[in-house]
């Protein structure tokens, strides 16, 4: 199951930050991988981040992990979505279904191409906790490698039977919206990290990637970030000491 894990690590969200902005995405993708960030996740589905973030691995595709996904009902749109990533990536490292979009219909395909070398392995993923039975029984299929829920100290559904269900089947864990989509962040407000120094956290997006990386079951969280100064703050989360379950509870304490 080990070398079946992605992680632990922290990686690059790219919903709502770059979109089709290259300059932007050079920014931010360039001071990710300075800052060690190796796993960078996309979506045909936000607005041209597949090709800016291409534009911004050009010369430098071999240090990341490319996570993306496909979307559309539709085989011949899904098909041309995966030719178009292959012609900006060269190879999907972890090609995903978006939102468990016709993912019986996709599977057969994806699993050809995944035969085939185009494709390193197979997720699926969800963000609404309505979704989440379906997301169970995709993956007892046995036929996925990765899964991508949301998991913060407010949304922790995923913990119920996803969690224990990728453990059992050594599916790999990618986490999503790892600050609620910024609804944990509150501006200017820095609570007392104090306990969580000797852990290597020294800010509360810090105390919360470091949370959700403490569950074993968790391997990449993938959190988004226009500014650029912002990844590299990121990325420190990503080295242990791990939390304990005091050092856990503490942050859920915060978060309320
Ligand atoms: N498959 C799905 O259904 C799905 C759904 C949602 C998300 N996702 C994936 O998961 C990724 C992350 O989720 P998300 O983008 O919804 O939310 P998120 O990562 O929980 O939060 C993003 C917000 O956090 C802020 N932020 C990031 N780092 C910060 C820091 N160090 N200090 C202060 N603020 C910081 C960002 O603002 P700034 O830009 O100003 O830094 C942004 O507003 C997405 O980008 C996407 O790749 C997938």
């Amino acid at each position: 199951m080990e070398e079946r894990r992605l992680g632990p690590v922290v990686g690059l969200g790219t919903w709502r930050t770059f979109g089709g902005d290259e300059p932007l995405a050079q920014a931010v993708v360039g001071a990710a991988l300075a800052a060690g960030v190796r796993c960078v996740d996309s979506s045909p589905m936000y607005g041209g981040a597949e090709r800016a973030l291409a534009a911004a691995l050009s010369g430098r595709r071999e240090q990341a992990t490319v996570l993306t996904k496909i979307w559309s009902s539709s085989p011949d749109e899904a098909g041309r979505q995966l030719q178009a990533q292959l012609a900006w990536f060269g190879r999907v490292d972890v090609e995903q279904i978006h939102n468990l979009v016709a993912w019986e219909e996709h599977l057969p395909w994806l699993e050809r191409e995944r035969a085939a070398g185009a494709i390193g392995r197979l997720g699926v993923t969800h963000y609404s906790t309505g979704a989440f039975g379906e997301l169970a029984r995709a993956l007892r299929t046995g036929r996925f490698e990765a899964v991508q829920v949301p998991l913060n100290p407010l949304e922790r559904e995923s913990e119920r039977e996803l969690l224990p269900l990728a453990q059992e089947l050594g599916v790999a864990v990618v986490v999503m919206r790892p600050f609620a989509g910024g609804a944990l962040l509150r501006a200017g407000v820095e609570p007392d990290l104090r306990p969580l120094v000797e852990f290597g956290v020294e800010t509360w997006s810090q105390a919360l990637l470091k949370w959700a990386l403490s569950d074993p079951r968790v391997d990449l969280v993938i959190p988004a970030t226009a500014r650029p100064e912002r990844t590299a703050e990121n990325a420190a989360a990503g080295s242990p000491p791990w939390f304990g379950r005091e050092e856990r509870d503490y942050v859920e304490r915060l978060a309320r």
